[in-house]
């Protein structure tokens, strides 16, 4: 069978761009950096994203570009004991469910996404009833708004990698790029922006060392680089193979913290702006309102009281939202879309709307008992499962995947790879440094 492929390699990086960048940079990032200390918060993610998640990340990306398959039958396929093969499926088996279980409730906040976007097309027809039921929490809106919001993520993953993953990632990222830049001119220009630039980039180096801080820093590293879960592995087999693999690692990197950080410029000065305006930003401790809040009523709130101006401001937020979303969740559906088409044979098509619905019928569960699973499901996925995966990924690049074949790997896109720095520090760093940092990080949330 032909294996789909990235045609070149902007389209590659447009691709895996858009799967990192999503809700997890422009909800999360903001919302995090917002809670814990905004500046201090900020220059710990940068440093978690270049120390531990870019290595992860080119673990993944080695390793899925050299087996050119899905998680499962790559981690078996670099294992030579039957040991390490057991222990490769049952790691790849853990990535492609805890993919699918991240799709389930991510579905649901995209979901609300496409609703805001709408509420302000529905208010200025006048069909204010209608604006009041997409922007109010009901189960009917819920499962609606995930239902077709995995329906468009099956829509482009049904039509491959090159006419779907990377055709839309094509469209969509760049205009994602423009809103983002328009929007924070637009908000910089307003009353009280320059408090919450401040309050964004002026560190308080004292909240650095708060463990709290850190342990989320790197989850949100991890999250925003979508790793452990095989997303980067599956698009890693799809680079060509005369394609640097460390450069464009590092592009991928760079662009999607420098999203996270562009989110930021954006939404705390918009935070501040709305106090201009008269909407409560402190909740009742004192502290920055955040969490779901921050999104779905303090942005609201500042888009209303900018008149009909800001009928298209949040229109614009709220499509920005929605491509961030669609980018990243179709990277989601891809893992286990392609573990079945590489295993059961099943054709594309078929398997693409099968899992979709399966997903669906996932988050219909969530949203029907939403309090008791919906923060469940995003410890379990977020907090567990990708760190504990991404390390055992870190093993597998660094104590088991042969390094001759690592060396060669890389070599086919950069002949003198083996002088350079990267092949100095990267393989020791994968071997131990980067399990132990995660473990540790994440030990350190417990006690
Ligand atoms: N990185 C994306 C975001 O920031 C979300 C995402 C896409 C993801 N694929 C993933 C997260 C795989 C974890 C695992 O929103």
């Amino acid at each position: 069978m032909q294996r789909g492929q990235f045609s070149s390699r902007l389209g590659f990086i447009l691709a895996a761009s858009g799967s990192a960048v999503g809700l997890g940079n422009i909800w999360g990032f903001p919302t995090n950096a917002a809670e814990n200390g905004g500046a201090a918060f900020l220059l710990m993610y940068i440093i978690l994203a270049f120390l531990l998640a870019y290595p992860a990340l080119m673990a993944e990306l080695i390793i899925g570009r050299h087996t050119r398959s899905n998680m499962v039958t790559a981690l078996q396929s670099i294992a030579s004991s039957s040991r390490a093969k057991t222990a490769g499926k049952l790691t790849g088996l853990g990535g492609i469910l805890a993919a699918t279980f991240i799709l389930c409730f991510y579905s649901i906040i995209a979901g609300w996404m496409i609703a805001f976007m709408l509420e302000p097309v529905a208010h200025f027809f006048g069909m204010e009833a209608l604006g009041n039921w997409l922007t109010e929490f009901s189960l009917a809106r819920n499962l609606g708004f995930s239902a077709l919001f995995l329906s468009l993520t099956v829509l482009v993953i049904s039509a491959g990698v090159e006419q779907g993953i990377e055709k839309w990632s094509q469209r969509l990222m760049p205009s994602l790029f423009v809103l983002l830049a328009a929007l924070i001119v637009y908000v910089l220009l307003q009353d009280g922006a320059m408090q919450g630039l401040k309050h964004y980039l002026v560190p308080d180096f004292s909240q650095m060392a708060d463990p709290q801080l850190i342990v989320r820093a790197l989850g949100q590293a991890f999250f925003s680089l979508s790793l452990g879960v095989g997303t980067m592995l599956i698009y890693g087999s799809y680079i060509r193979s005369d394609e640097n693999l460390p450069v464009v690692g590092a592009l991928v990197t760079l662009t999607d913290t420098g999203v996270a950080f562009l989110a930021g410029m954006l939404v705390l000065p918009a935070i501040f702006v709305a106090q201009e305006l008269g909407v409560t930003i402190y909740g009742g401790d004192g502290s920055l309102i955040a969490g779901p809040d921050l999104i779905f009523q303090v942005l609201p709130a500042l888009f209303d009281g900018m008149g009909t101006a800001g009928l298209a401001v949040g229109f614009a937020f709220f499509v920005l939202m929605t491509i961030a979303a669609v980018t990243s969740s179709i990277s989601m559906l891809e893992v286990p879309v392609a573990y079945t088409v590489e295993t059961a044979g099943t054709s594309r098509i078929k398997a693409t709307w099968l899992i979709g619905l399966g997903v669906f019928v996932c988050s219909a569960v969530v949203s029907m008992n939403f309090d008791a699973l919906f923060g469940l499901v995003v410890t379990l996925t977020t907090e567990w499962a990708q760190p504990l995966l991404g390390v055992m990924l870190c093993i597998f690049a660094g104590w088991i995947f042969n390094r001759n074949s690592i060396l060669s790997e890389l070599k086919q896109g950069d002949a003198g790879v083996e002088q350079g720095l990267f092949w100095k520090v990267w393989p020791i760093y994968v071997k131990f440094f980067c399990p132990l940092l995660i473990v540790l990080t994440f030990a350190q949330g417990f006690f």
